[in-house]
């Protein structure tokens, strides 16, 4: 009861925002710019599961950003924000999207929503559409249950599917080349991944 009214709270898209902050999310961006140094600066970059587009300001305004989400109140957060930018309202485990299409795919905080038996879709999806010299960049935090500060967030957090790092990586190695694999903490432990096409060129 208390769970479910909370998360209608946070589902607007302001309070949503607000509690982003809160969890320390700034932080866990600036670890994750370091990974977009290297990704060229003329790449479509499509957010999957952008949200309200909290990680829009991690690239110029000039870069062609597309926002993809299932849920149409936080796209309409985010077109508030970034008026300029494009709003995709779709399903991250069936891309309306072409294969080899895309430079920088991006999704951060949202494999722990896909449940199980679309979590393949959901990474072999992202890694049908990067270019075969494209990258997917995948941030989540992970299931830790040492950490107390983990537990407590998990069990508020809406999302129902947190995974161990291994039960990430080794979905994640079905479906394209790992580059680099980082994991870090800021009240969760998080896994940062730079994962590349397995397809020939
Ligand atoms: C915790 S939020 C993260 C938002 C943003 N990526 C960020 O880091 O601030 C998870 C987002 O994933 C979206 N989402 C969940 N399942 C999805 C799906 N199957 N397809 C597209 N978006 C999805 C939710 O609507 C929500 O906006």
């Amino acid at each position: 009861m208390v769970q479910k009214l909370l998360h209608h709270i946070v589902s607007n898209p302001y309070v949503y925002d607000r509690v982003q902050q809160l969890v320390g999310a700034q932080l866990v961006r600036q670890k994750l710019s370091a990974y977009l140094q290297p990704i060229v600066p003329d790449a479509v970059i499509v957010d999957l599961g952008g949200g309200t587009g909290n990680n829009r300001d991690l690239f110029s305004p000039d870069q062609h950003y597309i926002c993809l989400d299932n849920d149409q109140l936080k796209l309409k957060g985010f077109r508030e924000k970034f008026p300029k930018d494009s709003g995709l309202r779709a399903d991250a485990t069936r891309l309306p999207l072409q294969s080899n299409s895309v430079g920088l795919v991006l999704c951060t905080a949202v494999s722990h929503h896909i449940p199980d038996d679309s979590l393949d879709s959901f990474f072999s999806e992202a890694i049908r559409i990067i270019k075969s010299e494209g990258r997917f960049v995948f941030l989540d935090a992970v299931w830790s249950p040492r950490r107390l500060p983990s537990r407590l967030l998990w069990r508020y957090d809406r999302g129902s599917y947190p995974r161990t790092l291994e039960k990430l990586q080794t979905t994640l190695a079905r479906h394209g080349q790992i580059l680099d694999w980082h994991t870090f903490a800021v009240y969760h432990r998080y896994v940062i991944a730079v994962v590349a096409s397995t397809r020939v060129i």
